[in-house]
């Protein structure tokens, strides 16, 4: 808490502009604001203990500017559905621009063309779900294979080596071959790039990109673009990639639009989607019983060929899946600014003020989860995922309403589809069950120093695989 000087001087400074806010509880600001509840601390940290604390909404203070938290699932139902055109994605858009393609959906406007974007993403056609059931054998066999170059290494880092593993799965349901190792090189530079714009503690225009920032964007485009011109010169009605099926689905992109669809899909999944799986191995670690009911049903799965209607068959994976996006969203922060002054229980918020939206407390509530802090996979059989959806008032790994995650069947798919190959062939084992330090990558969580090998469980390689290959 500031001291008393520092308080009495922010009163003297903008107390007025306290003023129509006294109804919400925060913590008392200084001279600098509340800001300093932030410094050294994770910003979902933060925003869970204002949960615990306040409550449902905290009013703090960026500097001299009102901020909300919300904690309160109707008033984060209002601000990110019912009520979300009043509501813009905050400074997140401007951050990451130089890296994702200027049409990517991520960063349109919901006043402007985010309706439109939405509508002509290729996660939104009709033909998405046929498209998605192709990918579950293909990526099976680029996860498999990522497996077996990992068995027998004395200790692997697991955030990168599963983020590769991803980013490979990812590129064969895009194009049909997995990520070249220059191109994987030049996301992370982009990545990089935008993650120093994120975390910037000075105003933009003073973050010089790194250098050799805009060869490898052009670089990892163009093998996008490049691709879309193979694939368009030698058509093939038979390839399921995403990529072959834009080109005949959506005859209208020309090579340039099918780069930036399909670059921006990594921006959005590849470390959202790793990092779930680094939480999942950590905690099945500490889980014994969960570990070997998932090996048992990855056993299953494997004695024939693996797709999305088995997966979906596989209700102990899902709830693993559930469970680590309960436990340990990847996403934990989202933001909103109103674009004019909005009402909000029961204040007027200045037009571009920050809202801030954290999951971690109500996904961790326990007045409402039963055994809150525990990874229990066995709270969603049983009625448990009709009972809290995703996108629902305590579970929104993905966000709420019409903007939620585009693609998220996706990842849920990669995530079981990551589960049930690992699991078949070996145990992961990690080095240490103490909580991993959290860092922030890109808007995600980043787990740090997560290591562990991969134990197989079998000589030889399932069945299954053989016939998908
Ligand atoms: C476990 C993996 C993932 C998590 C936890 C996640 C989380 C999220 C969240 C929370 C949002 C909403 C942010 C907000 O409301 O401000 C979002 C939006 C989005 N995600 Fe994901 N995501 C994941 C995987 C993916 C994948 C695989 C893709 C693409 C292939 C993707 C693409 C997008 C896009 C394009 C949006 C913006 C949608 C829009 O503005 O209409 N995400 N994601």
């Amino acid at each position: 808490m500031p001291n008393l000087l520092s308080r009495s001087v922010f009163n003297l400074l903008f107390g007025s502009r306290r003023k129509g806010l006294e109804s919400l509880p925060g913590p008392q600001p200084g001279i600098l604001g509340t800001v300093g509840d932030f410094i050294g601390a994770s910003p979902w940290d933060v925003c869970a203990r204002y949960g615990r604390e306040y409550g449902g909404i905290t009013l703090i203070w960026m500097g001299p500017s009102p901020a909300l938290v919300l904690n309160d699932p109707a008033l984060i139902e209002q601000v990110l559905d019912s009520r979300r055109m009043e509501f813009e994605k905050g400074a997140i858009s401007d951050q990451i621009r130089p890296s994702v393609p200027h049409d990517t959906l991520f960063i349109a406007k919901l006043n402007e063309d985010w309706a439109e974007k939405r509508r002509a993403d290729p996660f939104e056609q009709p033909w998405y779900e046929d498209w998605l059931a192709a990918q579950v054998g293909p990526m099976q066999v680029s996860i498999a294979e990522a497996v077996e170059s990992l068995i027998g290494q004395a200790s692997i880092d697991l955030t990168p080596a599963l983020r590769r593993m991803t980013a490979d799965a990812f590129t064969v349901a895009a194009v049909g071959e997995k990520l070249p190792e220059p191109v994987f090189v030049d996301f992370m530079l982009l990545a990089q790039a935008a993650d120093a714009r994120i975390q910037a503690k000075l105003p933009l225009k003073f973050v010089s990109p790194p250098k050799g920032f805009e060869a490898a964007r052009a670089r990892f485009y163009g093998y996008f673009a490049e691709r879309a011109r193979a694939a368009r010169q030698a058509r093939n009605p038979s390839a399921v990639d995403l990529l072959s099926r834009m080109l005949r689905e959506m005859p209208q992109l020309d090579d340039l639009a099918l780069a930036h669809i399909l670059g921006a899909l990594y921006f959005g999944g590849v470390f959202s989607t790793s990092t779930t799986l680094v939480g999942a191995f950590h905690q099945l670690q500490k889980h014994a019983a969960a570990e070997e009911r998932l090996a048992a049903e990855a056993a299953t799965l494997a004695e024939a060929r693996l797709t999305l209607e088995r997966l979906r068959g596989a209700h102990w994976i899902e709830a693993i899946a559930y469970e680590s996006m309960r436990l340990l969203p990847a996403v934990r922060i989202f933001t909103r600014t109103p674009v004019a002054d909005a009402k909000l229980a029961g204040v007027t918020l200045p037009a571009g003020s920050l809202i801030m939206i954290s999951n971690q407390h109500l996904h961790r509530d326990p007045s409402y989860w039963r055994d809150a802090d525990t990874f229990d996979p066995s709270r969603w059989l049983d009625g448990g995922v009709a009972r809290d959806p995703l996108g629902s008032g305590h579970f929104f790994p993905f966000g709420r309403g019409p903007r939620a995650c585009v693609g998220g069947a996706f990842a849920v798919a990669v995530l079981q589809t990551a589960l049930a190959t690992i699991a078949a062939r070996v145990k992961v084992h990690v080095d240490s069950t103490e909580p991993f330090e959290e860092g922030f990558f890109f808007g995600v969580v980043l787990p740090k120093g997560v290591t562990g090998k991969l134990v197989p469980r079998v000589a030889s390689r399932p069945t299954s695989l053989v016939e998908s290959a």
